[in-house]
C-alpha cells in the first residue's frame, strides 16, 4: 500500500472519506515539504562535503567502521543513531543552507518582547531561519562550513532556538526524523562507493524558499 492508497482509503470518525481536494492537498504538502525540502538539503550537503575532502573522508571512516565488514546496503535503523560526526555535518549544512529560510505566523495576541515592545495581535511576522543561522553572536564565522560547532562540548548552552531548519513550536515540521534518516543513509550510501567532488565550472545559485501558515 502507497501513500496515495492511505490517502484514499483513510476515514474520519463518522466513517467518510476525503474529498479529491483533501487528497490533493496532501499529496501537495508531502511532496513539497518532504520531498523538496529534503532534496534541497542532500544537494547542500554533498556540496560542502565535496568542498571539505577531509570532513567527507571522516564521514567515510565512521560508516566502515560501523558497518564492521557489512554491505553498506545492509545499513539499518539501529545503525543511524551510531554517525556522530556524520550527523554533525548533516546539522552543519542544514544550518549554513537551510533548505526552508524562513517561516511566518500571524498572532492570535499581542506578543511583549523582552525589551517592552508590542507585537500586536493580527500582525503577520516573518521568522528567518537563514538570518537566525547565520547570526555572528551566535555562530562566529557564520559563512564558514565547521561541522564541529554540533560536537556535545561546543553545544554546550546554545539555545534549541538558534538551530531551527524544523522550525519550532507546535506546528514544527512532523518529518524531521524522517528527513534525517533520509540525510543519513543518502550519505553513508554515497560515501562509502563515491569521492565526491565539486564542480568548481558551475558554480550553484542560492533560491530562497518560504513555507507560510
Ligand atoms: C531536510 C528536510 C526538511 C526540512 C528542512 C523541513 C523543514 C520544515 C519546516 C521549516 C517546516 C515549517 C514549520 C513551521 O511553519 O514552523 C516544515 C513543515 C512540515 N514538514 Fe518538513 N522539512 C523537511 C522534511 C520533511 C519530510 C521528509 C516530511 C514528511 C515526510 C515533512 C513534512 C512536513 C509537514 C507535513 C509540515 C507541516 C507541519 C504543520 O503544518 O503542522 N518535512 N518542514
Amino acid at each position: 500500500m502507497d501513500f496515495i492508497d492511505l490517502l484514499l482509503l483513510a476515514k474520519d470518525e463518522d466513517g467518510n472519506t476525503l474529498s479529491d481536494e483533501a487528497i490533493s492537498a496532501e499529496a501537495d504538502t508531502f511532496m513539497f515539504e518532504g520531498h523538496d525540502t529534503t532534496a534541497s538539503g542532500l544537494a547542500w550537503l554533498l556540496y560542502n562535503l565535496a568542498h571539505h575532502p577531509h570532513y567527507q573522508e571522516r564521514c567515510r571512516q565512521e560508516v566502515r567502521e560501523l558497518l564492521k565488514g557489512r554491505d553498506v546496503e545492509e545499513i539499518e535503523w539501529e545503525d543511524l543513531s551510531h554517525l556522530p560526526f556524520t550527523t554533525m555535518c548533516i546539522k552543519e549544512s542544514l544550518r549554513l543552507h537551510p533548505p526552508v529560510t524562513a517561516v511566518s505566523r500571524r498572532c492570535t495576541e499581542d506578543i511583549a518582547l523582552r525589551d517592552g515592545r508590542i507585537i500586536p495581535k493580527g500582525i503577520i511576522c516573518l521568522l528567518s531561519i537563514y538570518g537566525t543561522h547565520h547570526n555572528p553572536d551566535i555562530w562566529p564565522e557564520p559563512q564558514v562550513y565547521n561541522p564541529l560547532r554540533f560536537s556535545p562540548e561546543n553545544s554546550q548552552g546554545r539555545s534549541p532556538l538558534d538551530f531551527i531548519p524544523f522550525s519550532a513550536g507546535p506546528r514544527n515540521c512532523i518529518g524531521q526524523s524522517f528527513a534525517m534518516a533520509e540525510l543519513k543513509v543518502v550519505t553513508a550510501l554515497t560515501v562509502t562507493r563515491f569521492a565526491i567532488r565539486p564542480d568548481t565550472g558551475r558554480p550553484p545559485v542560492r533560491a530562497g524558499k518560504t513555507l507560510t501558515k
